[in-house]
Formats: structure tokens, C-alpha cells, sequence
């Protein structure tokens, strides 16, 4: 069940990244080119939120079994531990919180470019986080 988990999580990670990099790559240059806010920029942007917010299920599932999760959440000494079992998931909660706001405040929004920058600000700044915190040693 864990190694299943963990290499779902991996994998995973994979998807809701590229997903995530295409939504504010395409909000940016659509934010600067002017361009209409279509119903393939409004996809783009579902599907970064549906691959991010299925990432974080998959994490706290894994949080609870991982050996590195909230059992080793005492080991604050230990930077690898620290980082899995605190800073990582912390740090991802966040992040896929903005990338809601993101979500919502696009939806409010009226003019075509202020859907843009919300999706390039809020996703933005989410990625950002979700990359400061990745514990690559494990990844690759
Ligand atoms: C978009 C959000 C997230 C991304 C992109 C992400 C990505 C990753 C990656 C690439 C790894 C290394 C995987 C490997 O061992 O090959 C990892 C490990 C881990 N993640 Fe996440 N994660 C996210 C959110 C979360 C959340 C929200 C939690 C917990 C609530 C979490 C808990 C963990 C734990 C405990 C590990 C260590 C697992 C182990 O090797 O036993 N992750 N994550």
C-alpha cells in the first residue's frame, strides 16, 4: 500500500507539474499579448487545479503511511526529515490554496486580462512554492 502510494504520489508529480507550468506559461503571454480569455485558457487552468488538488490528496493519504511523513515529524534536526515531514507539505498546502484563490478570483473577474493575472499571479506564486519545497533528492 505505501510503495503503491509513494510511487503514485511520484508519479503524479510529474503531471500536476507540467499542467501547472502550462497554465502560467499560457496566462502570462496571455496576459501580455492581450489576447481574449477563451474556453481552452479557462481548460488550461481547470486541469492545472484538478491535477494540483489531486496531488495534494494523494500527499496527505501518504503523510499519514510514509515513514518520512508525520512519523517523523519529531526530527527537526534532520533537514531530509524536516523537509517531508513538515516544509514540503506545509509549503504545498499553501501553495495549492493560492492556486483556489486563483481559481475563484479568475472566475469573479470581468476583463479578460484580469482573468489572466489572476491565473499568472496566483499559479505563479503556487509553483514557485510547490518547487522551493520538492525534495528532488528523492524524486530523481
Ligand atoms: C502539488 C503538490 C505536491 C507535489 C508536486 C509533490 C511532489 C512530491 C515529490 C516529487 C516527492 C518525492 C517522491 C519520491 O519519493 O519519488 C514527494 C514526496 C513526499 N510528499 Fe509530496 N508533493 C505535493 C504535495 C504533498 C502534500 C500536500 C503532502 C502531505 C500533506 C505531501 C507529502 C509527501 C511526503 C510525506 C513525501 C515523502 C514520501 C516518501 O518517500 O515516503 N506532498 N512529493
Amino acid at each position: 500500500m505505501y510503495e503503491f502510494i509513494q510511487k503514485f504520489h511520484s508519479g503524479w508529480a510529474y503531471l500536476a507539474l507540467l499542467l501547472l507550468v502550462i497554465a502560467v506559461a499560457s496566462s502570462f503571454i496571455g496576459m501580455t499579448s492581450k489576447k481574449d480569455f477563451t474556453s481552452k485558457d479557462r481548460k488550461i487552468a481547470l486541469f492545472a487545479l484538478i491535477g494540483t488538488h489531486t496531488q495534494l490528496l494523494i500527499g496527505f493519504v501518504l503523510y499519514f503511511i510514509s515513514p518520512l511523513g508525520l512519523a517523523s515529524l519529531g526530527q527537526m534536526k534532520d533537514a531530509a526529515l524536516r523537509l517531508t515531514s513538515l516544509e514540503h507539505p506545509l509549503l504545498n498546502v499553501i501553495a495549492i490554496v493560492l492556486i483556489t484563490i486563483g481559481w475563484s478570483k479568475h472566475k469573479k473577474a470581468v476583463s479578460n486580462e484580469s482573468k489572466f493575472k489572476s491565473i499568472a499571479v496566483f499559479y505563479g506564486l503556487g509553483l514557485v512554492f510547490i518547487l522551493s519545497r520538492i525534495p528532488w533528492n528523492l524524486w530523481f
